[in-house]
């Protein structure tokens, strides 16, 4: 593919704030060739996702180093092998990893990749359902909160990748499932299409005060479990709201990833004290070698229609950035992603 030109997504400048589209920018450039040791991949679907915000901090220190002005965006993607000079990986094969997202070629030594059988689900679902979201919520359901049937799971950001997975599966265990999201259209999927018992629009509540009543009025026996995606006052409300022995997996707190200051915490953590709730963060990647448990419980629910999911489809990598900032404003409905080109050329 000597010659050819491509395109990939840089940051111009880090955001401050919410991020704007001013903040990237798109650069062309050659086709690389692979040398020993390495593939040329094409980038077929990407992911957009809410910790790359963490990424364009550099002043704060992360599990994950910052972004470089100096280089490609990377993230989530599903690829199509084009050149291989690695054993084990042919052309024609998909693979995802975590560094093809932001850009059309790359060049990957194969150290964090995995082929993908694009028969056994849509390509996109690799990054989403059944791909790094779908493990967090599976790892955050199954190995943290341990839900038991006739408990009361509460979760935040309930309609989004993450999400719209643990409400479903506390619905498969048997739990009462309320779910939070910022619209009405998102509310009435999660009680129509997802099966969650009362999904409750967060913009109706100006604080934390008025999401406690409507919380407690759906869970007349108090939260057991909380899945944590939002943070501020949904984590506030859960706490005035658990019962005895709750549990709380926090996986994220959306709510605060663009403030430039940081926040106040929840002024009622004594809760957690005479409730004995049990706070447990944790990042995705402490889980990947639970992957094919999760693979082997999730897929066959999915092929059987247990678990529905929805996406949010942008086409080009033009789109990219528009897709990230739509993260922080709700403007997507399920998994964000990508279509930066055509399943096969
Ligand atoms: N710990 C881990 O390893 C791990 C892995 C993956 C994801 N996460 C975290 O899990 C959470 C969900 O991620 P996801 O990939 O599933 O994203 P997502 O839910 O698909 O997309 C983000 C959603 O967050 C909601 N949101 C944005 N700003 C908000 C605000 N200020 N207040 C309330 N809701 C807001 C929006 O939905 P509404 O319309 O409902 O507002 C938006 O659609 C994030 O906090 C993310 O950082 C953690």
């Amino acid at each position: 593919m000597s010659g050819q030109k491509t395109k990939a997504v840089y940051l111009k400048e880090y955001p401050a704030g919410m991020p704007a589209d001013g903040d990237f920018v798109v650069k062309e450039m050659d086709v690389p060739s692979p040398g020993a040791g390495e593939m040329l991949c094409r980038t077929v679907w990407m992911s957009v996702d809410p910790y790359m915000r963490g990424r364009m901090r550099p002043d704060v220190k992360s599990y994950i180093p910052p972004f470089s002005l100096d280089a490609p965006l990377e993230g989530g993607a599903v690829s199509e092998v084009i050149e291989s000079n690695i054993d084990g990986y042919a052309t024609g094969d998909y693979v995802v990893d975590f560094t093809g997202g932001w850009k059309e070629y790359y060049l990957s030594k194969g150290e964090r990749s995995q082929k993908v059988d694009p028969n056994l689900a849509p390509l996109s679902a690799y990054l989403g359902v059944l791909g790094m979201p779908g493990l967090t919520a599976w790892a955050g359901v199954t190995q943290i909160l341990e839900p038991k049937e006739g408990e009361t799971l509460f979760v935040s950001g309930a309609a989004g990748a993450v999400g719209s997975l643990v409400c479903q599966l506390g619905k498969i265990k048997g739990c009462r499932v309320i779910g939070s999201a910022g619209s009405k259209e998102k509310c009435d999927w999660l009680e129509k299409e997802a099966g969650v018992d009362v999904a409750l629009n967060y913009k109706d509540y100006k604080n934390a005060g008025e999401l406690t009543k409507a919380l407690a009025a759906a869970a007349p026996k108090g939260v057991n479990c909380y899945f944590e995606n939002v943070g501020g006052m949904h984590l506030e409300a859960a706490l005035n709201c658990s019962a005895l022995g709750g549990r709380m997996a926090l996986c994220g707190m959306i709510a605060v990833y663009n403030n430039k200051e940081p926040e106040p915490g929840p002024s009622n953590l004594i809760n957690m004290v005479g409730r004995g709730v049990m706070a447990r963060g944790f990042i995705v990647s402490e889980y990947m070698d639970k992957a094919m448990e999760f693979a082997m419980e999730v897929a066959p629910l999915l092929a059987q229609g247990k678990i529905k999911f929805q996406e949010s489809v942008y086409e080009g990598l033009d789109k990219a950035p528009e897709a990230f900032i739509g993260l922080f404003k709700g403007e997507n409905m399920g998994k964000a992603v990508i279509r930066v080109g055509p399943d096969r050329l």
